[in-house]
């Protein structure tokens, strides 16, 4: 076991690179921790009661509760590690003072209470589907739900029975999967806040690499329906999401991707207001810190609202040409670095590469 900081935070954990940890920590996904404490600081109110129903060694919760200032109650749930969360609580005791925290070793998926809560987070191994039910059960009008998904070989088409079983959709290998990915999770979760009677609204995004993770409100104004599919070509990077047999570019077989969700990826106006936190100075977190997610939340925020973006890579390969710079493209995407998104066609976007 060894001993790390993060942000406020000082606890024991051990590193997940080692073999056979007993207590996972994954130091890398420390700016999506920053990005969370952040959420959290600027979006929910004082007073809240929160769940954390994969706590690992706790240092999420802990976060949250120290350096947000947001939660009165706080409810640790991991089905392996108590004893290293209750240590991690005793240590940081001072800090936590006036909240109140419960932690129980319960299975997620069957994990029940006598109260509802204001944050609830789901941050598994692999798929959070399984935890859907009992998280959407206990979510209070209002409040905001986490989920984290790491099973991104079935949600970003490597894996499409698993994909299938587990998402009832169709996901594809394309030079923008990550985004499919994301479209499928938010359609799973929606679909499932439905049979809830919850209406939900998508405010942020973030992906690493194996990693997805989307935050949403749950609303009491009924939510667009904008569930559908996409089409793919099979031949050319022509996409569409108007139903469609053939391409419109070069007639070849359209993939049918979906159900996924159509709408946005991210809510502006939260977006917004977690912008002016961080510029009026109110959140207590390291320079640098602020710098990632300021640079982060401002790319996001000029993201076309969209389906989906190319990548300079694939064009360039369908031309036959050498690569084109990303400077030849204004509107950029955080989800590839390669990435840019246009408002019009495939034809559109090669009539303008040519004109250039
Ligand atoms: C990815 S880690 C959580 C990481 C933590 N949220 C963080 O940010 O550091 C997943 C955790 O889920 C726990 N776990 C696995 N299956 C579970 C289940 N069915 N119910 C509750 N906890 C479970 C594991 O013990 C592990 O600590
Ligand atoms: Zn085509």
């Amino acid at each position: 076991m060894d001993f790390f900081k993060e942000g406020k935070v000082g606890f024991f954990a051990e590193d997940k690179q080692l073999k056979k940890a007993e207590v996972f920590f994954n130091p890398k996904r420390k700016f999506d921790r920053d990005l969370n404490v952040l959420l959290v600081s600027s979006l929910m109110h004082e007073n809240s009661a929160g769940l954390e129903l994969f706590s690992g060694s706790g240092i999420r919760g802990l976060r949250l509760c120290i350096e947000t200032g947001k939660f009165s109650s706080f409810n640790f749930n991991d089905i392996k590690s108590k004893e290293i969360i209750e240590r991690n609580l005793e240590i940081n005791k001072k800090k936590l003072s006036g909240i109140d925290k419960v932690v129980t070793s319960s299975d997620a998926a069957s994990f029940k209470a006598s109260k509802k809560y204001d944050y609830i987070d789901i941050d598994p191994f692999g798929s959070p589907v399984f935890y859907l039910d009992s998280a959407l059960e206990l979510l209070k009008k209002g409040g905001i739900l986490a989920v984290s998904a790491t099973d991104t070989a079935a949600l970003m088409g490597s894996a499409q029975k698993a994909c299938q079983r587990k998402y009832n959709s169709v996901s594809l290998k394309t030079a923008y999967s990550n985004e499919l990915g994301i479209r499928i999770l938010i359609k799973k979760v929606f679909e499932t806040a439905a049979k809830h009677s919850i209406s939900l609204l998508p405010l942020l995004f973030n992906f690493e690499g194996n990693f997805i993770r989307i935050y949403f409100r749950s609303t009491t104004s009924k939510m667009k329906e904008s569930i559908g599919y996409a089409y793919q070509c099979s031949k050319c990077p022509a996409r569409q999401i108007n139903a469609t047999v053939k391409c419109r570019y070069c007639g070849s077989k359209m993939h049918k991707i979906g159900e996924l969700w159509l709408g946005s990826l991210y809510s502006k106006r939260h977006v917004n207001v977690m912008l002016s936190a961080i510029k009026e100075n109110k959140i207590n977190m390291s320079a640098g810190s602020l710098v990632k997610l300021s640079d982060y939340l401002t790319a996001v925020s000029r993201e076309l609202d969209v389906f989906s973006y190319y990548t300079t890579s694939e064009i360039s390969s369908f031309l036959k040409q050498p690569e084109l710079p990303m400077s030849k493209f204004k509107d950029k995407t955080v989800l590839s670095p390669k990435g840019f998104r246009i408002t019009g066609s495939f034809q559109d976007l090669l009539d303008t590469v040519r004109l250039r």
